[in-house]
């Protein structure tokens, strides 16, 4: 079988790409390596630049988004116990963001896709990736135990930091930059409402914590733990307090406790992969880059990869163009580096490190005082965190 785009992983990116290549007439076809259920059970953040709602209209998968997202025009900043709202709206011009979880934005592309004709192969497994310095690419698999071969014109790996996508890219092509951060976030979603009105992103000597939130009956709350934690360790209780602990004793009255249905540990982590492409393998979001998510930054950016992706297949396969494909990897990257480095200096900013009382600790404490206090500083956090045009 031919299909003109093959699509390896069913995250957000890989079902954008294939909607918006679907609007244009161009057919692609989706593997994932594991099931449905867990692709739409995956739990990640939930905080969608305008850029990423405006994807999402142009396919026309926004109705419950636009039913059940909140938007928000600003964030709160909690520094040891003392709560500053910033006001986003008003500090980029009128740009907003809008609180919709990852884990809806998939499914809802997963029903359109399939609503559509789209075709989405599940538990796919062991895909690899063939002859992708050709014109004629090949992508096999194994699926319900037989093997399956795939040619393609181009391959979109859509796959996440472990994919086959990147790791298929020659290493001696492929420079990687990364940085590993000494803690991780311990998430809870609970049954809830939230603590205030907007997200609190809340820096303590006790270690960062995030009250966001679902919807207006679930919220979603982390709290910085070290990487070593065990997440056995962690008890409902325990996690409640330490929550309320680093959010100071007014906002501690504020939170409202309830039934907890997931809590896990994630590893923050920044990574770059250069280039993005190579021959006619094309990487894009967590396969080529992962942020860590002090700036909510991995699914948006995931986005404009693909947005930058999308239209340079559509330039080659409408308009017989190549100058799009061959500038993609730069494109994204220009993009990808900047909010890298927004991640990068919230996740700076807003954590405890064991350096408190050395130079480097103390610099941070200032620069944040400084941002804080600041309306160019404001304004620099505001237009980045409401994501930066493409
Ligand atoms: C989330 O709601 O999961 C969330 C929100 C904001 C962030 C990170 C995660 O910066």
């Amino acid at each position: 079988m031919h299909v003109p785009v093959a699509i390896i992983g069913c995250g957000p990116s890989g079902l954008l790409l294939s909607h918006l290549l679907h609007v244009q007439g161009i057919d692609s076809v989706i593997l994932e390596r594991k099931d449905r259920a867990y692709v739409e059970g995956r739990i990640r953040a939930g905080v969608l630049e305008m850029g990423t709602v405006g994807l999402m209209e142009r396919v026309g998968v926004d109705a419950r988004m636009k039913r059940e997202g909140i938007i928000h025009g600003g964030i709160y900043i909690s520094v040891n116990g003392k709560r500053q709202h910033v006001n986003i709206e008003e500090l980029t011009g009128g740009a907003t963001v809008m609180i919709y979880g990852q884990t809806e934005v998939t499914k809802d592309l997963i029903q359109a896709r399939l609503d559509h004709g789209g075709e989405i192969v599940f538990e796919a497994e062991d895909v690899s990736l063939h002859d992708i310095e050709t014109a004629k690419p090949r992508v096999r698999y194994v699926k319900d135990g037989n093997p399956v071969e795939l040619t393609c014109d181009y391959i979109a790996a859509c796959d996440g930091f472990h994919g086959v996508g990147r790791q298929t890219m020659p290493s001696s092509k492929l420079k990687t930059y990364e940085k590993v951060y000494p803690f991780g976030w311990l998430g809870v979603l609970a049954k809830a409402k939230p603590v205030a009105d907007e997200l609190i992103y809340a820096s303590h000597d006790r270690g960062f914590a995030l009250c966001s939130m679902r919807s207006e009956s679930v919220v979603r709350h982390y709290v910085q733990v070290p990487s070593s934690e065990k997440i056995e360790d962690w008890s409902d209780d325990r996690f409640w307090n330490e929550l309320r602990l680093r959010l100071g004793e007014a906002d501690a009255e504020l939170v409202n406790e309830g039934e907890v249905f997931e809590k896990s540990i994630a590893p923050l982590r920044s990574f770059v992969a250069e280039p993005l492409s190579h021959g006619r393998l094309f990487l894009a979001g967590d396969a080529g880059h992962i942020v860590p998510p002090t700036g909510a930054k991995g699914l948006n950016l995931a986005a404009s990869d693909v947005h930058y992706l999308s239209e340079a297949l559509i330039g080659k396969f409408k308009q017989n163009r190549d100058d799009l494909l061959e500038t993609y990897s730069d494109t994204a990257l220009a993009r990808v580096w900047k909010a890298e480095r927004f991640s990068w200096w919230m996740t700076s900013m807003l954590h405890t490190f064991d350096d408190h009382h050395d130079f480097d600790g103390r610099i941070r404490k200032a620069e944040l005082e400084y941002i804080l206090s600041s309306k160019a500083g404001l304004t620099t956090l505001a237009e980045n965190y409401v994501g930066l045009p493409y």
